[in-house]
């Protein structure tokens, strides 16, 4: 397998070949995303409904991003390792956002980080790039934003709001993003703000004409069942498989049959002779 992606390589892929991008929480799910060689993978914030339960991502902190993000790093050897900045990890100012995204290379073994906004956190992008961490954008439907937004609505649809994140993608890149993400907008708006912009979008429920695509891993298997966004292609449905496996266990257990011979040690009859004695 090729040496670890840098953002720097990420950036280089624009024009030349699409981008694959999934998320990944943990060692497991680490290890999988990077045996299939894509060239980024994020802990999302996303873990906050896919791998907690919670009903969006705004209760997510800098400790539980940190420890998945530490998970993750330990399976992932190819892909660009990325940390999502949670809610309020940087919108306090510049300070905050340098030292919490510091903390996720120094102690989450990232080497990026993402943040949500357009042009009210580039003075956070500015601080950011300027320590020497690479940035990812978000904008689009920015989930820490669904209070505001009223729920996970898409955004961009009409040609006033298409107009800002435009100048926000322009923004964000001249602020030192090296890539964008472009989350639920009409996929008119998301190729021209692709043509607008010199670094890569990466692209979710954005159409295909962004310079990549990111998937949630729990989305893309059919894990997670409970929410499906219109954009999502499952690949694989393994929650019903998964829920099955775990279903026969519980019937064989129940009638004794596991463990079974294949799975059960016996003692050296010496032994067992000893004990008896
Ligand atoms: O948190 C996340 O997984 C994300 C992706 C959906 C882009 O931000």
């Amino acid at each position: 397998m090729s040496k670890q992606l840098t953002a720097p390589d990420i950036q280089a892929l624009k024009g030349r070949e699409k981008i694959v991008a999934v998320t990944a929480y943990d060692y497991a799910t680490g290890c999988i995303a990077d045996a299939a060689e894509p060239d980024l993978v994020l802990v999302g914030d996303s873990l906050g409904m896919v791998v907690m339960g919670l009903p969006d991502t705004l209760g997510v902190t800098m400790e539980d991003m940190l420890h998945h993000c530490r998970c993750t790093a330990r399976a992932v050897r190819h892909a660009l390792l990325v940390g999502d900045m949670p809610f309020l990890s940087y919108h306090a100012g510049v300070e905050q956002a340098v030292l919490n995204a510091g903390r996720f290379l120094k102690e989450g073994n990232t080497r990026a980080v993402k943040l949500e906004g357009g042009r009210a956190v580039l003075p956070q992008v500015r601080g950011i790039v300027a320590s020497g961490i690479p940035v990812v954008g978000h904008i689009g439907l920015t989930p820490q934003h669904v209070a505001g937004f009223g729920g996970f609505k898409a955004q961009g649809k009409t040609a006033e709001a298409a107009r800002i994140l435009l100048e926000d993608a322009r923004a964000l890149a001249d602020a030192g993003c090296f890539a964008l993400t472009l989350e639920a907008m009409p996929r008119e708006v998301a190729a021209r703000i692709t043509e607008a912009v010199p670094v890569p979008t990466i692209g979710i429920g954005a159409g295909p004409d962004t310079d990549g695509q990111v998937l949630v891993f729990h989305d893309l298997l059919g894990l997670f069942d409970r929410f499906v966004p219109k954009f999502v292609k499952q690949y694989a449905q393994l929650f019903g498989p998964a829920v099955e496996a775990v279903r026969a266990y519980a019937e064989e257990v129940r009638r004794g049959a596991f463990p079974g011979p294949e799975q059960t040690t016996g003692m050296d009859p010496k032994e067992l002779e000893r004990l008896t004695d």
